[in-house]
């Protein structure tokens, strides 16, 4: 048997298999974060498609924490009443339903991705102003400013009660993992790195002060989150940015070890994202190195992604102990069915749906 296709125990969860859709944002709302009929397809097909896991898009903790106007939310009942038929048929086809809480931070406030990344100011429509712990650090990936609001201490409590509230929403939507979103240059990275938090407060300067806010959101959705159900974090692993003091592997695996303690079960390893310079070299595998790396640092479990398209490369990485899981992105917007694909390369375990057998050969 297939090592991919065992399935892996997080606390009372059994995921089926260790094939995860990666969250990808889908900017396909209408402007007030409500999941559409395009999540409830999109997430339905790659369950169909027999992932152990179709984890959402990063899903904004409040308004301001959204990317664009498009982002999905959870900040209100509303928004888990629109999610809960979609966990409801993810897990329906055996398939765990998880869900990734987010907040944008200096890199919100702009138009999608095919409109071109926009920065759109407070005073515009659509436009808000945006959260930075340290806006005169803000590195934009692509041309202009956001208008931006150093973070206070009444808008950090903010953003961790905010936390704490879509994941009890998310909860009552019936999720059954809980992912917080600390990578890729937005407001909780941006906390973690040097390079975007220059402040002098408690929440900047020492690796405790600066990992102070990660710690306390992922203890306040712990603390919600059921003792049977496990919690993920994805970290970015590295900055990429060797030319200066940043956030490195060893932060990382120090963080990490902190939160496996604080009740995190998983770290789910990607990298970079947060400053234009940074010195990335993408491909196959590209950063199973980082997740390789946290799990023999510490005793918490790994997901690995970035550069994982193929069933006996997937395999491998489980296979020789590089990660607990991998996370897949592209492949699977490419073909929904990456899990059943993988399942009938190495050793079919993963059933097809009954409707499709006919197909099957
Ligand atoms: C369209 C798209 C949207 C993404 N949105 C998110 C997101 O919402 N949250 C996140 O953590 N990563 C996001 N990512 C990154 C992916 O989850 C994944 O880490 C990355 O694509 C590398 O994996 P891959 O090589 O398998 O695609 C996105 C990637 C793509 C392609």
């Amino acid at each position: 048997m297939a090592e991919l296709f065992t399935s892996l125990s997080l606390r009372d969860c059994e995921i089926p298999n260790r094939v995860a859709v990666s969250p990808m944002c889908q900017y396909s709302c209408d402007r007030d974060g409500l999941a559409t009929e395009w999540h409830r397809v999109h997430l339905g097909s790659r369950a169909v498609g027999g992932a152990g896991i179709v984890m959402t898009e990063a899903t904004a903790v409040s308004p301001r924490g959204r990317i664009t106007p498009y982002d999905l939310g959870i900040w209100s009942d509303d928004h888990a009443a629109a999610l809960e038929p979609i966990a409801e048929f993810v897990r329906e086809q055996g398939t765990v339903p998880g869900i990734q809480l987010a907040h944008a931070g200096h890199k919100a406030s702009k138009t999608r991705p095919w409109e071109g990344n926009v920065p759109i100011d407070a005073d515009e429509e659509n436009g808000w102003e945006v959260l930075s712990p340290s806006p005169e650090a803000y590195p934009p990936f692509d041309g202009d400013r956001p208008t931006m609001r150093k973070a206070t201490p009444d808008d950090i409590q903010g953003v961790i009660d905010a936390y704490r509230a879509a994941a009890e929403r998310a909860l009552a939507a019936g999720f059954e993992i809980a992912e917080v979103h600390a990578a890729h240059g937005y407001l909780l990275h941006e906390f973690l790195s040097p390079v975007t938090n220059r402040r002098e407060d408690d929440y900047g300067g020492s690796f405790e002060n600066r990992s102070r806010l990660v710690r306390e959101v992922t203890a306040a959705v712990r603390d919600v989150w059921p003792d049977d159900q496990p919690v993920f974090v994805r970290l970015s692993g590295t900055d990429w940015l060797d030319d200066r003091e940043s956030w490195t592997i060893e932060e990382s695996a120090r963080l990490a070890a902190d939160l496996s303690d604080l009740g995190g079960d998983l770290i789910d390893v990607s990298s970079g994202g947060l400053h234009p310079a940074q010195e990335l070299s993408a491909g196959p595998n590209f950063q199973v190195p980082l997740a390789e790396e946290l799990r023999e640092r510490t005793d918490v479990a790994v997901g690995a992604v970035g550069g994982i398209t193929e069933p006996e490369q997937a395999d491998a990485i489980v296979r020789n102990d590089r990660a607990d899981l991998v996370l897949v992105g592209r492949e699977f917007l490419r073909d929904p069915y990456f899990g059943l694909r993988s399942s009938d390369a190495l050793d079919g375990t993963r059933e097809w749906p009954i409707q499709y057998r006919h197909a099957v050969r």
